[in-house]
């Protein structure tokens, strides 16, 4: 049987030169997604995820300010189909942490997007529902290179 269930399209490099176009690469995204996806967002300090994140949510139909999440691990924002936005920067791996944690942000009836996801990498494959993975890197100056992943057949043949 040919099963590719948790297979990988290949990745699509872009170069963006402002925030703005980082925001765009975000909404085109946001375009492909479904309830129950989660995106995962890798990426050093300041690189743009959460710039690549609002303009997700934005184009989702998020109303609110879109903001890293401070003093919870996430956020979520009211929309047609849910949005929830996670920061898992300052744990140090999400297996130490209480397994009810990402609960309330990630689930069949909203859309999910998670910054530093390298923090709890195994806990969220474990989800099963990364749809896709983005990685923002510096390039100089406001110039980023953002590699975006989509899971292929993530709903295929095995699912
Ligand atoms: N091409 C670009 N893409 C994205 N952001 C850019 C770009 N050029 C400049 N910026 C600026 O870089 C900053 C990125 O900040 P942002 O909060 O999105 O990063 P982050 O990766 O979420 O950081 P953190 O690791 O602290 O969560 C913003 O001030 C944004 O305006
Ligand atoms: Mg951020």
């Amino acid at each position: 049987m040919n099963c590719r269930a948790h297979g990988e399209a290949a990745p699509r490099l872009v170069q963006t030169s402002s925030g703005a176009e980082t925001e765009a690469l975000g909404a085109e995204l946001a375009a492909k997604l479904k309830p129950g996806d989660v995106v995962l967002v890798a990426g050093e300090l300041g690189a743009g995820k959460t710039t690549f994140v609002r303009g997700a949510c934005r184009a989702l139909g998020v109303t609110d300010r879109v903001t890293s999440p401070t003093f919870t691990i996430g956020q979520r924002y009211a929309a047609p189909v849910g949005v929830s936005h996670v920061d898992l920067f300052r744990i140090a791996g999400l297996e130490d942490e209480d397994p009810d944690l990402l609960d309330d942000y990630v689930g069949a009836d909203m859309i999910a997007f998670v910054e530093w996801p390298e923090r709890g990498q195994q806990a969220l494959a474990w989800l099963g529902r990364v749809a896709a993975r983005v990685r923002i890197e510096h390039a100089g100056g406001d110039r980023r290179t953002v590699e975006m992943t989509a899971a292929a057949n993530r709903r295929g043949s095995c699912g």
